[in-house]
Parts: structure tokens; C-alpha cells; sequence
């Protein structure tokens, strides 16, 4: 019999998809049983008790979290999400309620050997529930009590050589597509690229040194499959610099309907027969590509490596050789002053271990935004007020027409003094000399 009645969120237990309260009620009443004998650290209950407030909040269409919460482990000034119910009499085993943010490897590869290891630390001492994984990234272990945090971080690092992940104003745990490990896409090793940062910026990571948070995202080319230029303010983005590599034959194999386009992701439904000029040559956004009945052809200058074409047609388009990624900053979410997306900054950049021309984009941004940044403001906020130009001096960068989608249309341009003869010191009876009043 469960602690807490819950009829809506029975509810909820009905339909196709994974249930969580199915699922968290499984997780209840394996702790109840205890198959094991832990000698559990927190309540036994706190999954019965978690569902009990989520009813409550159901029914009151309002949290029952209350405000904020500073706990964490000594060394670290973040990585922890404090959090206590505001009915603590009624629900005994989630008013200490943290979340651990732990670092998930590159692409979210694992072996069942360290979950299993990672599950026995967390079902002993938290609530046995998750969160696999949080937005940015982390293993987000959900549940838990002040006194068991430097418990679990003592076992996390000794005995599964795991950290934490980041949180606060620092460098959240970057996060990548998972790039040449298993996709033809890859512009650069993804993977390589996510470990390297989180490792080189562990202290940057762990303790608050910044204006407000900053993420690091690694897309290993433009679809964007961990959406870079959405979610992080330096965003890395794989591409190629030549030509897209044409198999003719293999082209032909699409034309004649031997190979599905876009390796059969709308198969669902008969869109007819591939048609190569409406479904590839017609829709490439810069024009570039040519279909004489026999031969496909791309005009390499005009290409915008936009993918569409290499995602129709992957057995027969291929990314080029000279390969590196592209560097864009600043995007957020609204708050405060609009959502932005990343915005170019260096066009082409090498991408090979140990991504010293990275990096070095990194620290130039991070010089100038830890010093200019205002408290609490992103780097894209910083951008918009002391604007792209200054980024582009500070990251060294020449302004160049990539930059922009289009140039500005009002004329309150700024001149840097020494690039107008005579600079700004004008004597007013030097001009009046020549027009008298
Ligand atoms: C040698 C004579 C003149 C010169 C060199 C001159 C120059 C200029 C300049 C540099 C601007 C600013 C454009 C901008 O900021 O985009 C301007 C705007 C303007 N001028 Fe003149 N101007 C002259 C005579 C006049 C006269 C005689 C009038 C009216 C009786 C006049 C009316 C205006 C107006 C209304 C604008 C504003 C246009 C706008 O903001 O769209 N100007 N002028
Ligand atoms: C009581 C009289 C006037 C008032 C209250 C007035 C007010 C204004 C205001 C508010 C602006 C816009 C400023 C801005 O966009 O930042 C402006 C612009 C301008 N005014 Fe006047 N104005 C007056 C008289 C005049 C006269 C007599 C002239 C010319 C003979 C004149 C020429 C202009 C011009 C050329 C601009 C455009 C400046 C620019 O585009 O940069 N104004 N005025
Ligand atoms: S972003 Fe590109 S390289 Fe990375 S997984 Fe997606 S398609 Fe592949
Ligand atoms: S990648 Fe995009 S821009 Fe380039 S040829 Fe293909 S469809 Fe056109």
C-alpha cells in the first residue's frame, strides 16, 4: 500500500510511453522490500514521498519547493543543487532534497560494469532516482541529504574516478555530439574535443570565477545534434574547407532508386519516387549544385555547407578533407534581455588534439568577459553591449564578411580616433575663422 494516495498522477500510468511514476513507484517499492539489506542513508521512502508532494503540486497547480538552497563539497563552490520541501511534516523523506550533478563522458557511451557501480553508490545513499541527463549534460542524481554529499563525492571520485559536473557562475560540463565515434558526419573528434576542455578547465569548472555561467558545446558538424548554437555561449561547429566528395555511381544508385534517401528517414509515408533535381538541386540554398542527367556537379565557392544535400544522399556525398570547425559565441535563453543564438566568429579554425587554437579563442573571451562582464550578464549580453567588434579585437580576429548576416543599415557608426585625420581635439574659433556665426 503506497504511502501518499496519488489519483492524478496514477493517471499518468496509463498510455504508451515509459511511465516516470510507473517507474518511480517500481523504485518505492524496491526499497521497500530492500532485496539487498542496505542499510539505507536517507529515508526509505523518499520516492513515496517525492510522489506525495508531486500529487500535492498536482492538485495545487503550484510548487512545494522552497526557495533556492546552498550546500556543495569543500574545495568545490558548485556542482550541487540544494533543495528542501516547504512541508517537511508531511513529507519527512524529501525535505533535504539536493541533486548531484555528476560529469558524463563524451557521448554518453557506458559500460554496464560502472552503472551498475554508479547505481549502488546512489541507491545506498540517495533516493534511487535520476535523471540520465540533465540538459547540459550531467548524470543528475536526484535526491539526496546534506550529510550524505561528501559521501557520495568521496565514493564518486575513489571509487568510480568520477567528478562532479559544474554549476553556478562557471563552466558548466560541456557536452558534444557523438561525432566520429559512430557518424560519417564528423568534422573533427568531438569526443576528444569535450574531454580535452573539461579536463584542461577543471578549475574553471568547479569554482565560480565568472560573471555568470558559461557552456561549452561541440557539434562535429551543422546539423547540430547537441543543438551548439542554441545552448552554449562558445559554440564549436565541425566543417570542411573543400570540396564535397561526389560518387557518381553511387549517385545513380539514388537516381535509380536503389539507395533511399536520407538513409530511409521518410519512409513512414510515399513521397514517390526520388526526384534528385526537386529534392536535392532545387533545394540547396545557394544554388551550387548542377544535374545534367549524368553527373552531379558543386560549385565549392558557393556551397554553404549547408548539409542538405550530403544528408539526402549520404552513400554518394561525402564531407571534404580539410577539416576543422567553426567558432560561435554568445547564445541564451531569454532572460534578461532576449534570446540569442551564437554568432560567428572565427569562420575556420583547426580542430586537432590538443586544440591549442581553441583554446586560445577561449582565454582571449575569457580575459575580456571576466573583466567587462557585468554581474550576471552572459557573454552574449556582453556582446550586445560593448559589441561584436570588441569580441573581434580581443579574440584577434580581422573582421571579415562572414561575420555578419548583413550590414548595418543605420548610419551611427563609430571611427576609432586615430583612423580620422586630425583626431577629436577641433578648436571651435579655428572654424570660425571660416564661418562666422
Ligand atoms: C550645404 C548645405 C547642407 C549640407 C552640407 C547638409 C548636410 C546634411 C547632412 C550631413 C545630413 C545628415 C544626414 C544623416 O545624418 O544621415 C543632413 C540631413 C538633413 N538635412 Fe541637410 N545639409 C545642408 C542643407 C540643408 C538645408 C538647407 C536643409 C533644409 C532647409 C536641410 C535639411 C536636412 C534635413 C531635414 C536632414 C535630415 C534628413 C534625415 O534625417 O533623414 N539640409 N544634411
Ligand atoms: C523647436 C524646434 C525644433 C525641435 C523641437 C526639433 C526637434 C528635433 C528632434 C527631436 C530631432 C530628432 C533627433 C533625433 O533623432 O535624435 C530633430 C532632428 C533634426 N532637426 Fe530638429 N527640431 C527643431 C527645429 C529644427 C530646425 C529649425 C531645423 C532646421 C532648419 C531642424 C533640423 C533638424 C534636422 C536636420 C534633424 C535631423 C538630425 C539627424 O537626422 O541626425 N530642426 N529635431
Ligand atoms: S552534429 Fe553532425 S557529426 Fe555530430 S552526430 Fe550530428 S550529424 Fe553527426
Ligand atoms: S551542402 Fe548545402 S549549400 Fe552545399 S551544395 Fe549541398 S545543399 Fe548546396
Amino acid at each position: 500500500m503506497a504511502k501518499h494516495a496519488t489519483p492524478k498522477l496514477d493517471q499518468l500510468e496509463s498510455g504508451p510511453w515509459p511511465s516516470f511514476v510507473s517507474d518511480i513507484k517500481q523504485e518505492a517499492e524496491s526499497r521497500a522490500k530492500n532485496p539487498k539489506g542496505l542499510d539505507y542513508q536517507i529515508p526509505v521512502d523518499c520516492p513515496e514521498d517525492l510522489l506525495g508532494v508531486l500529487e500535492l503540486s498536482y492538485n495545487d497547480g503550484e510548487t512545494h519547493w522552497k526557495h533556492g538552497g546552498i550546500v556543495g563539497v569543500f574545495g568545490y563552490g558548485g556542482g550541487v543543487i540544494g533543495r528542501y520541501c516547504d512541508q517537511p511534516e508531511k513529507f519527512p523523506g524529501v525535505a533535504h532534497f539536493h541533486t548531484v550533478r555528476l560529469n558524463q563522458p563524451s557521448g554518453k557511451y557506458y559500460t554496464s560494469e560502472y552503472l551498475r557501480a554508479l547505481c549502488d553508490i546512489w541507491d545506498l545513499r540517495g533516493s534511487g532516482l535520476t535523471n540520465m541527463h540533465g540538459s547540459t549534460g550531467d548524470i543528475v542524481l536526484l535526491g539526496t541529504t546534506t550529510p550524505q554529499l561528501e559521501e557520495i563525492f568521496w565514493e564518486v571520485t575513489h571509487n568510480l574516478n568520477t567528478d562532479l559536473g559544474g554549476s553556478g557562475s562557471n563552466l558548466r560540463t560541456p557536452a558534444d555530439c557523438l561525432g566520429e565515434t559512430r557518424c560519417e558526419y564528423a568534422c573533427y573528434d568531438t569526443s576528444a574535443l569535450a574531454f580535452e576542455m573539461t579536463n584542461e578547465y577543471q578549475d574553471e569548472l568547479h569554482r565560480p570565477a565568472f560573471p555568470y555561467k558559461f557552456k561549452f558545446k561541440f557539434d562535429g558538424c551543422p546539423n547540430g545534434c547537441v543543438a551548439a548554437i542554441a545552448r552554449s555561449d562558445f559554440s564549436v561547429i565541425g566543417t570542411w574547407k573543400d570540396s564535397i566528395k561526389i560518387d557518381q555511381a553511387a549517385v545513380k544508385a539514388y537516381v535509380a532508386g536503389e539507395f533511399k534517401p536520407n538513409a530511409g528517414a521518410h519512409s513512414g509515408r510515399d513521397w514517390g519516387k526520388f526526384d534528385l533535381v526537386k529534392e536535392v538541386v532545387e533545394l540547396c540554398p545557394s544554388e551550387a549544385i548542377t544535374w545534367d542527367g549524368a553527373k552531379l556537379t558543386i560549385d565549392r565557392k558557393e556551397c554553404v555547407r549547408c548539409m542538405h544535400c550530403i544528408n539526402t544522399m549520404p552513400r554518394a556525398l561525402r564531407i571534404g578533407d580539410e577539416r576543422g570547425a567553426s567558432i560561435l559565441c554568445g547564445a541564451k535563453a531569454p532572460i534578461l534581455d532576449g534570446a540569442q543564438m551564437s554568432s560567428l566568429v572565427v569562420p575556420f579554425v583547426e580542430a586537432q588534439s590538443p586544440f591549442d587554437e581553441i583554446k586560445e579563442v577561449v582565454e582571449n573571451i575569457w580575459d575580456w568577459w571576466m573583466e567587462e562582464g557585468k554581474n550576471r550578464e552572459r557573454l552574449g549580453e556582453t556582446m550586445k553591449r560593448l559589441s561584436l567588434q570588441k569580441l573581434l579585437e580581443v579574440t584577434g580576429q580581422p573582421a571579415d564578411p562572414r561575420h555578419v548576416m548583413e550590414p548595418r543599415h543605420n548610419p551611427y557608426i563609430f571611427f576609432k580616433e586615430e583612423e580620422v585625420p586630425g583626431g577629436w581635439d577641433r578648436d571651435i574659433t579655428e572654424y570660425r575663422k571660416r564661418h562666422l556665426r
